[in-house]
């Protein structure tokens, strides 16, 4: 099993997004039975919250069935996936902080160089969600072809 999991700060707007959005195109693929997936937050405010409204609304919309309650990430994460993909620079670097382990840990839009951006903005605050779900969507496609080109899927 591939295990792949998707980080930000509150784990309520884009990780659960970036998660719903890749985990659609795992089933769209057929691949469920050797990519799982999950999502965390590198903060503790919200754990156990489904996720914000506008990430619900958004997936909805596009016809994504996705369920998830907030968690906090934790350094053994850094050994239980193979690839974690954080969502801007703070993120990457509180992971980073955490130590190292065997999983990869990158950028999620290093998976979309052709965006031109580095992060994917917090729509918390802001709003922004279908651009988020836009930066994420394509990123989501470039980390599945990746993963499926260094998996021989
Ligand atoms: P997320 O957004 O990291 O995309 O889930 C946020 C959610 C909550 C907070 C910040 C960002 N917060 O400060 O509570």
């Amino acid at each position: 099993m591939i295990r792949v999991l998707f980080v930000c700060l509150g784990n309520i707007c884009r990780s659960p997004m970036a998660e719903g959005v890749f985990q659609h195109k795992v089933r769209e693929a057929g691949l469920e039975s050797q990519i799982e997936t999950d999502s965390a937050g590198t903060g503790h405010w919200h754990i156990g919250s489904q996720p914000h409204p506008g990430t619900r609304r958004l997936l909805a919309e596009k016809g994504i069935t996705y369920y998830h309650r907030a968690r906090q990430f934790d350094r053994d994460d850094l050994n239980d996936f193979d690839y974690i993909l954080t969502m801007d620079e703070d993120n990457y670097a509180d992971v980073q902080a955490l130590g190292t382990g065997t999983a990869k840990v990158a950028r999620m839009l290093d998976y979309a160089p052709h965006l031109g951006v580095r992060e994917v903005p917090d729509p918390y605050h802001t709003g922004g969600f279908e651009g988020v779900y836009d930066l994420l969507d394509a990123a989501a496609a470039g980390l599945l072809a990746a993963i499926r080109k260094e998996h021989n899927l």
